[in-house]
């Protein structure tokens, strides 16, 4: 019998609504998996209108998913396994607080916090409430990354030498209103901790994960130009060096609010090739692997091409479900670590580029 993962969903925004339509809640085998199975079982959002309009349009009308005006029912709720929480950046440490401490598991999403004080005490409360806990970093579970992994990894093109990653997104900031989370720093608004989690998960897959490394810490330098509207920032770069006696490699990375983002998105060069990955660099669909000679002529070149149902986030839902049925407290893809270094390298570059979120938004400092 496949395993039954009940979801108790926070908050009815954009991602939320993404996420539910995402193919999950249909019969898992019509997308070949057949151990795991999802169902949500209810909806809680800051209004109880919301929340049934949310089921209404994000999940089908289906009345058997229980609409709440608040989020603490779904925490106290007996049928919810786990909570995935689609708040602002801000709001995450809270409300994954909240939920852990009802002893449910949860799917945070990116950024996992507004800082790394905060995961270490999300992951503190986790590891003592007994509960499984994961950002909801989809693009590490996704069938390309996969693939790439094992090329990367692979040996064929040597080791890596540099990532050259970017995701930009053209808000139209000087349109939108200031209490828009992209622009609000009391939201945590800005391009860093938006949109710097893509650029930076392919570094880590690229360098931090590759066995010569050694998941050893990257030095850190970034810099910030902040919009002069809410004095967010605007456009951000940041590069990580990883030095080991093996292993010499640069990630150079950037984020912006007020421009498309560089197709193709992510770039890693090896010593005998690199690897082109097109955007979206979240959810791409297909890369380009080049071998070359010593004098940079290309002697062979592959093109990959992944599809499948959804946009690809039922993958990272997979890996929750089975982590749970596992018992298993953080998955070994994307586990605890990764967030840790994650939210280390943002406190640094925020720290770096002089950008201070207000006094009280970050709830532990
Ligand atoms: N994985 C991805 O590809 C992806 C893409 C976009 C966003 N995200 C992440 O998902 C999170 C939410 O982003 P979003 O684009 O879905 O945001 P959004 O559309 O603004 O939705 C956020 C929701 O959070 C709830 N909320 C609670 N307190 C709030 C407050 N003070 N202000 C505004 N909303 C509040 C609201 O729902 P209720 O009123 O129903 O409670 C709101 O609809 C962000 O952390 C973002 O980084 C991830």
């Amino acid at each position: 019998m496949p395993f039954i993962c009940r979801w108790g969903i926070i908050s009815t925004g954009g991602i939320a609504s993404e996420f539910s339509k995402a193919r999950l809640w249909t019969d898992s085998r019509s997308r070949n998996v057949d151990d795991v199975v999802h169902r949500v079982t209810a909806v809680g959002s800051r209004s109880v209108e919301k929340a049934r309009q949310f089921i209404d349009t994000s999940l089908g009308g289906d009345k058997a998913i229980k609409a709440y005006g608040n989020y603490t029912q779904v925490y106290k709720d007996a049928d919810v396994d786990v909570i995935y929480v689609a708040t602002p950046h801000t709001y995450h440490y809270e409300n994954s607080l909240d939920a852990i401490k009802a002893k449910k598991h949860v799917l945070c999403e990116k950024p996992v916090t507004s800082n790394c004080a905060e995961l270490k005490s999300l992951l503190n409360a986790a590891k003592e409430n007994g509960v499984f806990f994961m950002e909801a970093m989809w693009t590490r579970f996704q069938p390309l990354s996969l693939e790439f992994k094992k090329i990367s990894d692979g040996g064929e093109l040597g080791l890596p030498i540099s990532v050259h990653a970017d995701l930009s997104g053209n808000f139209n900031i000087y349109n939108i209103p200031r209490t828009h989370r992209i622009l609000d720093p009391n939201l945590g608004g800005g391009a860093l901790l938006d949109l710097g989690p893509y650029p930076l998960v392919w570094a880590i897959m690229a360098l931090y994960e590759n066995p010569a490394n050694g998941a050893t810490d990257p030095t850190i330098t970034g810099s910030i130009l902040k919009t002069p509207i809410t004095g967010v920032d605007c456009n951000t770069s940041f590069t990580l060096n990883f030095k080991q006696s093996n292993l010499a490699a640069q990630a150079v990375l950037s984020c912006s609010i007020n421009t498309n983002a560089l197709n193709p998105g992510v770039t890693v060069r090896y010593e005998k090739g690199t690897i082109e990955v097109a955007s979206p660099i979240y959810a791409p669909k297909s890369f380009a692997v080049r071998y070359l000679d010593e004098h940079g002529v290309i002697v062979k070149e592959e093109k990959r091409l992944f599809e499948y149902v959804g946009r690809g986030m039922h993958f990272q839902a997979d890996e929750v479900a089975r982590c749970i049925r596992d018992d298993k407290k953080e998955s070994t893809l994307w586990g605890h670590a990764k967030s840790l270094l994650e939210m280390h390298i943002f406190d640094e570059v925020r720290k770096q580029g002089g950008y201070e979120l207000p006094l009280g938004v970050e709830k532990v400092v």
